[in-house]
Order: structure tokens, then C-alpha cells, then sequence
């Protein structure tokens, strides 16, 4: 079990949902504070109750495909508001499933706003020249197995995390200077809603999955535990790269 102090303070987006909700539950728990991100406002509220003290935990809503420009501010705000962040979980996340035969492109555009760009504005507002964030800190990215997959039909997510996960790999090598470390983790399949809204989920598909991955399918607390290892000093020699954990999907 890892533990932070008073004022280990982390910024996590996709808070309401997933993987990011577990994160937040499990960096509550461990001590630490959480200004958590997302836009369900009903699913954020009730992670209060995991708040061992009120002050550890508060929330805001914002949806990412409307604010990327302001995105930067935004962060700088919260820092005002809250303090320094030592680092934060980007969760958040969208996926869709389109063959290049009905892919649309403004749709593309979308989605590459949520899992790109939204991500690379956050990281720019965090390590702004006014030090939204301290030395030391470390900010974990959530990207995926897709990444490196070539699936029928998974294009624009597949795209849209290879292009995070390089994009991560360079800002690491800019600011690592400033004591800023950034890695990312690529999941396989995690039992989430975002797993249970694809179009293609039946008992059939399930079934195949858990075949497809050696040590079963995902659950949260398989990622949330070693992002708490890339938040953590065990890993402050580890900077700019991706973290497979797939429970042996990508053996195949
Ligand atoms: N589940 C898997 O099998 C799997 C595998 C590999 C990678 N991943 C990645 O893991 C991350 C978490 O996914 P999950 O499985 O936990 O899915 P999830 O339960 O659907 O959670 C997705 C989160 O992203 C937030 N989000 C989506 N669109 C947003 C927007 N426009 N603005 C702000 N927030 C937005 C959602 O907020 P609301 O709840 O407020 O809508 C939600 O908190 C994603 O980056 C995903 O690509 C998941």
C-alpha cells in the first residue's frame, strides 16, 4: 500500500467513471489529495465518501471536447485554488468503433480532441513557467493496448493513443529538466463502462476476450495499482516510457 502526506496533491481526469475513478479512490485512500475532473457530476459527488478528510477531495466538471483552448487556464486556476499539483492521472477518455469505410472525419476530429489534445493542453498547463506543478512530480497517462494493434475498424482510437503516447515520450524529454516525470500506461481490455458500451459487447465477446488474455480480462485495480508505482519515488528513475498491462493480450 502506498502512502502520501498532507499535501501530495494529484489532478486526475476521468474521474467520474473507469479507471480514473478507481484511481482517485485509490490515491484517497492511500492519503493523498485529489482535484478530480469529469462531467458527471452525480458519479463525482459520491467519491467524497472515500475521502478519509473533506479537504482531501473536490471536484469540477468540464467536457473536454468543448474547452481544449482553456484548457491551460483551467489548470492554472486550480493550482491557484488548491496548491501545487505533485502530479495527476489522465483517464479520461472516449472510443468508437469505425471501419474506413463509414469514418467520418469530423468525428475523427472529436475524438482526437479528447484523447490528444486535451491531454497534451492539460500536460501544457501543468508545467507552465509558473510551476502549476512541483519537482518531483510525475503524471501518468492512460493510453492503450490499441496503440500498438492494428484491429478492422479501431482506427481512430488506435490512432489516437499512438499519436498520446509519442506526443508523451517528447514532452518528457522537454521537461524532464524540471524534475517532471511522464509515462503512460497502456491497458488491454478492463471491465469498464467504456468496455461495456462498444457495440460488439455480448456474452460471446466477453467470453473471447478472457480467452484472449492469458490471466483473464482487466479489472481497475489492475491499473490503478501500477500507476500508484509511476506516481510513487519507486519509479523516480522512469521517465518517457509506456507500460504494458494486459494481462498477457499482446503475447498472442
Ligand atoms: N476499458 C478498457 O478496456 C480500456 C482499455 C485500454 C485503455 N482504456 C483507456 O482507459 C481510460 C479510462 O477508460 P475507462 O475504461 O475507465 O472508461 P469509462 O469508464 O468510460 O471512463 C471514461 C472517462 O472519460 C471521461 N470522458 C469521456 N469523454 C470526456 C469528455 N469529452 N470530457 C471530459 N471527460 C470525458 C468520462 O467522463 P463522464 O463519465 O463524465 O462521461 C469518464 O470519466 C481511457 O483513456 C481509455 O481509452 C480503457
Amino acid at each position: 500500500m502506498y502512502k502520501f502526506n498532507n499535501g501530495d496533491r494529484y489532478l486526475v481526469t476521468g474521474a467520474s467513471s473507469g479507471i480514473g475513478r478507481q484511481v482517485c479512490m485509490h490515491l484517497l485512500q492511500a492519503g493523498a489529495e485529489v482535484v478530480a475532473l469529469g462531467r458527471n457530476e452525480l458519479s463525482l459527488q459520491s467519491l467524497t465518501d472515500s475521502a478519509l478528510r473533506p479537504e482531501q477531495f473536490a471536484y469540477h466538471l468540464v467536457d473536454f471536447s468543448q474547452s481544449t483552448n482553456q484548457l491551460g487556464d483551467i489548470i492554472t486556476e486550480l493550482a491557484k485554488r488548491y496548491g501545487k499539483f505533485s502530479g495527476a492521472v489522465l483517464a479520461a477518455g472516449t472510443h468508437n468503433l469505425s471501419p474506413l469505410k463509414t469514418l467520418n472525419i469530423d468525428h475523427f476530429r472529436k475524438t482526437l480532441e479528447i484523447n490528444l489534445l486535451s491531454n497534451i493542453a492539460i500536460v501544457q498547463g501543468l508545467c507552465r513557467k509558473n510551476h502549476n506543478i512541483g519537482q518531483g512530480a510525475s503524471i501518468v497517462v492512460i493510453s492503450s493496448i490499441a496503440a500498438r494493434r492494428s484491429d478492422k475498424g479501431a482506427l481512430e482510437y488506435s490512432a489516437s493513443k499512438a499519436a498520446l503516447e509519442t506526443a508523451m515520450r517528447c514532452i518528457a524529454s522537454e521537461v524532464a529538466s524540471k524534475g517532471v516525470r511522464i509515462n503512460c500506461i497502456a491497458p488491454g481490455f478492463v471491465q469498464t463502462p467504456m468496455l461495456e458500451k462498444m457495440p460488439v459487447y455480448s456474452p460471446d465477446f466477453l467470453k473471447k476476450l478472457e480467452q484472449d488474455h492469458p490471466l483473464g480480462l482487466g479489472t481497475v485495480k489492475n491499473i490503478s495499482q501500477p500507476v500508484m508505482f509511476l506516481l510513487s519515488a519507486d519509479s523516480s528513475w522512469i521517465t518517457g516510457t509506456t507500460m504494458i498491462v494486459d494481462g498477457g493480450y499482446s503475447l498472442a
